[in-house]
């Protein structure tokens, strides 16, 4: 099969976890930032999810904000090129920003965006991931907030994709490697 049902698939974090992770993290940003002002910035397309929930589980105020990447593609991650297709709209000087992200795997993609958004002059600057492969780093780059670090397994679900498919399955759920996953 060549998009195997979600619910075939084994599930790593079901949707009641990923919820209990969320609300921890949601809950250290608010006391973290107690009576501050926060900008979201969510990269496009797999972290929507993740930062939907977790914004709801921020106390304070809190606004948003996205950017997108040019995809380098798994098979040719050694190039590490990253290109913007889309900016934030809004600007960040003197903000306190947190960056959003589905997954942090090679770090590229974060890295790349923090060195960007650290050109605008925020007043600080902090990443948020759902999940965190360490082992993948090809530049090293952590993250502030981590809801799981995972081993290297092919995941989707909660936003994240196949071949653009299984973004809005609510587990997050390993893909079989006989399909494509690695
Ligand atoms: C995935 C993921 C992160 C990035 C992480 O995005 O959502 O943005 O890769 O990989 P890295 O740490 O190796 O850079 P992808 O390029 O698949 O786009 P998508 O979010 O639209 O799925
Ligand atoms: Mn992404
Ligand atoms: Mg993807």
């Amino acid at each position: 099969l060549q998009f195997p049902p979600a619910a075939s698939m084994d599930v790593l974090y079901s949707k009641t976890q990923i919820a209990e992770r969320v609300a921890a993290i949601g809950k250290q940003i608010s006391e973290d930032y107690e009576g501050q002002s926060i900008v979201l910035i969510g990269v496009l397309k797999g972290a929507a999810i993740f930062l939907a929930d977790l914004a709801r589980a921020i106390t304070v105020d809190a606004t948003f904000d996205f950017v997108a990447v040019s995809s380098y593609g798994r098979a040719r991650v050694s190039s590490g090129a990253v290109k913007l297709i889309k900016d934030i709209d809004n600007p960040i000087e003197g903000k306190h920003v947190i960056l959003v992200e589905d997954i942090l795997d090679t770090g590229l993609t974060l890295s790349y965006l923090r060195g960007l958004m650290l050109q605008h002059k925020p007043a600080s600057l902090k990443i948020a991931t759902c999940l965190d492969k360490p082992e993948r780093r090809l530049v090293p780059i952590e993250a502030d907030y981590v809801a799981f670090s995972i081993p290297n397994a092919f995941v989707i679900g909660y936003g994240m994709d196949y071949a653009e498919r299984y973004r809005n399955v609510e587990d997050i759920r390993l893909m079989p490697p006989e399909v494509g996953g690695h």
